[in-house]
């Protein structure tokens, strides 16, 4: 990955770059789209973390980060709530450097542990979240596959 990408925190200057990110129709049932990821930080701001990644000055993903270290439930506490990378910008490792933006915000904030969920079968994201270290941990929850990743 080149030195070009950027991550940017979500405001009028971008937002509407943000709501352009579609991921390939077939996918559209495993992940909320940006518009619904964006009402959903508006009415959680003090927990989510929405940032738009840039490659140069064209906008190529969107992420969601969640942190709310005293929710009763662990699997909410540090996690990767959204990842939708642009249709025709996937499989070209903006993925991989969304999750490592938010390891590295996790670390910063002083979490040991991300934790994701994923909608199972072949259309979602198991391979490339298991590419990226995650380890199933056997629970399900609303239907969805619970991952984690250990913090170094
Ligand atoms: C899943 C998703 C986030 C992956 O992003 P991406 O930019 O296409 O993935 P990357 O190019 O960064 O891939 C990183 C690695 O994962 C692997 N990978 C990614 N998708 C994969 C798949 N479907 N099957 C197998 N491997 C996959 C890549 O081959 C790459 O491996 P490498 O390190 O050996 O080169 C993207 O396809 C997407 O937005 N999908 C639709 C929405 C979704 O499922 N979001 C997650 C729900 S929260």
């Amino acid at each position: 990955m080149d030195t070009a990408l950027s991550v940017e925190e979500i405001g009028p200057d971008n937002v509407e770059a943000a709501l352009a990110i579609k991921v390939r129709p077939e996918q559209e049932g495993v992940v909320a789209s940006v518009a619904h990821s964006l009402a959903e930080a508006y009415a959680n701001q003090s927990s989510a973390w929405p940032r738009l990644i840039f490659d140069g000055d064209k906008a190529v993903a969107f992420l969601m980060g969640g942190f709310d270290p005293d929710n009763p439930m662990e699997l909410f506490r540090c996690g990767i709530w959204r990842l939708n990378v642009a249709a025709d910008a996937q499989g070209k490792g903006y993925g991989r450097f969304a999750v490592e933006v938010l390891i590295e915000e996790a670390k910063r904030r002083g979490f040991s542990k991300l934790t994701t969920m994923w909608v199972p079968g072949d259309v979602g994201p198991e391979k490339f979240y298991v590419r990226m270290g995650f380890t199933v941990t056997g629970e399900i929850f609303g239907g969805q596959v619970v991952g984690e990743l250990p913090l170094k």
